[in-house]
């Protein structure tokens, strides 16, 4: 492939977007345009069709309707943008002959296999969201060869709407916390996704397009926890002291099914990157 490579970010100004941005933008290998939902919406399906216009290399999608629990109640508008949108974009990318990253979730496997999940286990998601985002896989890899989907877990940032941020801001606000702790699973600090992802692309880039690099991907940090774990973790490193109670999920009904055990096992992405990925507690620590 061409030295600087053209590279387009969809979804700019969420969490992965703007973790992404800090690695392209200045960035004398690439040239990067970043969009947002202004410039393509992907609800629309004449505004994604104006990435025809663009000349690209790759494209990068961290654009998502990512509201698990609203979902229940916008199916319609969720499965056009983490499913259908993928359909155009695609074929887009198929017809440019540009590689294609796209974001997936540890949701979509919701199988009851109480062992960290394998690239390859069954995927029968119970959420709109879930759903959603395991049609948009499937249309992604029926139509573009070149293609990285990396399902990521229980992301957070330091800006943007997170549990973490949530956690902080409510721990202002109430007397104690509520927090399920029968939900296992492991979080991701979005820089460390960031870097494996621009990893993936360094690959790409030196001449492994013809080898079985793409795929299905799963990246977390490594261990696991809670989400009441989770909250207890951030009041430790902040120095926060209102009372967490840990409770249960039955005891904390939400819209949306989640999975009860979501850990991902990451071995093909440690293997293929060579990278070592941080513990959770390192990756919360250097995001607070
Ligand atoms: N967050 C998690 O815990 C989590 C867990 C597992 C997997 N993932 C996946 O990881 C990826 C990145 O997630 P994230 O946490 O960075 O998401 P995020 O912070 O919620 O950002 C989502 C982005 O998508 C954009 N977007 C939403 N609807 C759009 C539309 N109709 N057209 C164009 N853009 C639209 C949003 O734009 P606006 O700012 O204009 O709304 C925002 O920039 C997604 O694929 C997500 O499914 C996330």
């Amino acid at each position: 492939m061409k030295s600087v490579c053209k590279i387009i970010i969809l979804g700019s100004t969420g969490q992965l977007g703007t973790a992404l941005k800090q690695v392209y933008q200045n960035n004398d290998r690439y040239i990067s345009t970043f969009l947002n939902r202004r410039s393509v919406n992907l609800s629309r399906t004449e505004s994604i069709h104006k990435l025809k216009d663009y000349d690209f290399d790759i494209l990068i999608n961290t654009a998502a309707y990512t509201a698990v629990d609203k979902a229940e109640s916008q199916q319609r508008r969720c499965a056009k943008i983490n499913a259908l949108a993928l359909e155009e974009i695609a074929a887009i990318c198929q017809k440019k002959q540009a590689l294609c990253v796209h974001f997936s979730t540890d949701y979509v496997y919701d199988n009851d296999l109480n062992r960290p999940l394998l690239e390859t286990d069954p995927t029968t998601p119970k959420s709109t969201y879930g759903i959603t985002k395991l049609l948009g896989e499937k249309l992604l890899r029926a139509i573009c060869k070149k293609h990285f989907i990396i399902r990521t877990s229980w992301l957070y940032s330091r800006q943007g709407q997170n549990f973490v941020n949530t956690m902080i801001r409510l721990s202002k606000e109430k007397d104690e916390i509520r927090v399920v702790n029968d939900q296992i699973g492991s979080p991701t600090f979005v820089d460390d996704l960031a870097l494996v992802t621009d990893k993936l692309i360094s690959l790409y880039r030196e001449g492994n397009q013809q080898s079985d690099l793409f795929g299905t991907y799963n990246f977390s940090n490594q261990g696991e926890t809670t989400w009441y774990g989770l909250a207890k973790e951030v009041f430790r490193i902040k120095n926060i002291k209102t009372p967490l109670l840990p409770i249960t999920t039955e005891d904390y009904p939400t819209p949306a099914k989640r999975p009860a055990y979501s850990v991902m096992d990451c071995t093909k992405i440690k293997a293929v990157t060579g990278m070592t990925i941080p513990d959770w507690q390192d990756g919360l620590r250097r995001c607070l």
